[in-house]
């Protein structure tokens, strides 16, 4: 039977959210022959009635492109008066049958309400480049946001070296540490700070100084919301739609505390939303079209309020609620390992 199946992508952009959207319309189109209709800015144009016209030609080569060309949104329907109410109109008014929404924590957080609440047909898809939703391996947006951090601090070593410098990187992740693991890992720091574990900055300063003496400079890549024993650094305590802070400045406070324990001369860097942009890596576009392609089969299956997932190389159903139950930190076995590289550890360093 024909269908019609809505698509929006909320909360922070990240790459693969297109391969996404192609992979679930040509699925949808193809094989089930339904048709599908693009809502603009996320919960917000589910609310407002914003929508796209998405076809076969205006998304052909789409997967390649970073960011999402339904555009997105941070709004919550469930802080605005009327907004649940609101997205069920629209959902009567475009006349569709099911809803795919592709977002992180708080966007997958709303869908999986709109289903208990409402009952809503809906299907999440999960993605960040925080890497940090539960029931799922891996979020597409991670991987190429790995390698763009990781490229960086690359960078940050040639300059750092030429001027003797402590270089300290600052890198997303809001509460989990797996970008700051992975790209510190792969770009060979000497201290990785990770918001799962309370950093004792004297400490730090001493693995970083032993680097330094050793090598004549120094990397520390750090979480934005890496936490320092006894210093508060919130950078500002207003909560946005979803009642996060906004972090940031870190890197900032950590090279003024470096530069005065150890005087080696110290700069920083925010990487921001440099990370966030650009073209999705080889990883992100097959998993994120892995997905779209999952999505349409659940909606085949009636699978409502449960969201596409990968588990090893199966794409499976799991539902929403266990995605948003929990916020995914990073496996402390990794940041373990990592310690064996941190400056007074590696090898050509005297003990
Ligand atoms: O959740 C993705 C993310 O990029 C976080 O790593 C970061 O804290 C936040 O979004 C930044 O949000 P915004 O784009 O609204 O500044």
């Amino acid at each position: 039977m024909s269908k019609r199946v809505g698509i929006l992508t909320g909360g922070g952009d990240c790459p693969g959210l297109n391969a996404v959207i192609r992979g679930l319309l040509y699925k949808a189109t193809k094989k089930y022959g339904w048709e599908v209709q693009g809502i603009k800015y996320g919960w917000k144009g589910a609310v407002q009635g914003i929508t796209m016209d998405i076809n076969l030609q205006n998304t052909e080569d789409i997967v390649r492109e970073g960011g999402t060309i339904l555009k997105s949104s941070r709004t919550n329907p469930y802080k605005i008066e009327g907004g649940v109410d609101a997205v069920v109109e629209t959902m009567k008014k475009l006349k569709l049958d099911a809803l795919v929404a592709i977002g992180g924590e708080d966007t997958c957080g709303v869908a999986s309400k709109l289903y208990r609440d409402r009952g809503i047909n809906v299907i999440g898809v999960p993605k960040t480049i925080d890497n940090d939703l539960s029931g799922t391996d891996v979020t597409f947006g991670f991987d190429t946001c790995v390698n763009i951090a990781t490229d960086l601090i690359d960078n940050l070593h040639t300059t750092a070296k030429s001027h003797e410098r402590v270089l300290v990187c600052e890198v997303m992740g809001r509460h989990a540490g797996w970008i700051a693991s992975y790209a510190g890992i792969a770009g060979n720091a000497d201290y990785i700070l990770v918001p799962e574990e309370e950093v004792n900055v004297d400490e730090m300063c001493a693995v970083v100084k032993k680097a330094y003496e050793c090598q004549e400079y120094a990397i520390v890549v750090a979480a934005e919301g890496a936490r320092l024993a006894g210093i508060d650094v919130t950078k500002n305590a207003e909560l946005d739609a979803f009642g996060h802070v906004q972090l940031g400045g870190i890197g900032e406070r950590l090279a003024k505390i470096i530069e005065e324990k150890t005087g080696c001369e110290t700069r920083s860097t925010v990487l921001g939303h440099v990370q966030r942009g650009g073209r999705p890596s080889a990883y992100d576009r097959v998993l994120g079209t892995r997905l779209g392609c999952k999505a349409a089969d659940m909606i085949e299956a009636k699978e409502w309020g449960k969201m596409a997932a990968i588990h090893g190389l199966e794409t499976v159903a799991v539902p929403l609620e266990l995605a948003v139950g929990s916020l995914k930190t990073l496996d402390m076995r990794i940041h373990e390992d990592s310690k064996h590289f941190f400056g007074a550890n590696k090898l050509h360093c005297p003990a």
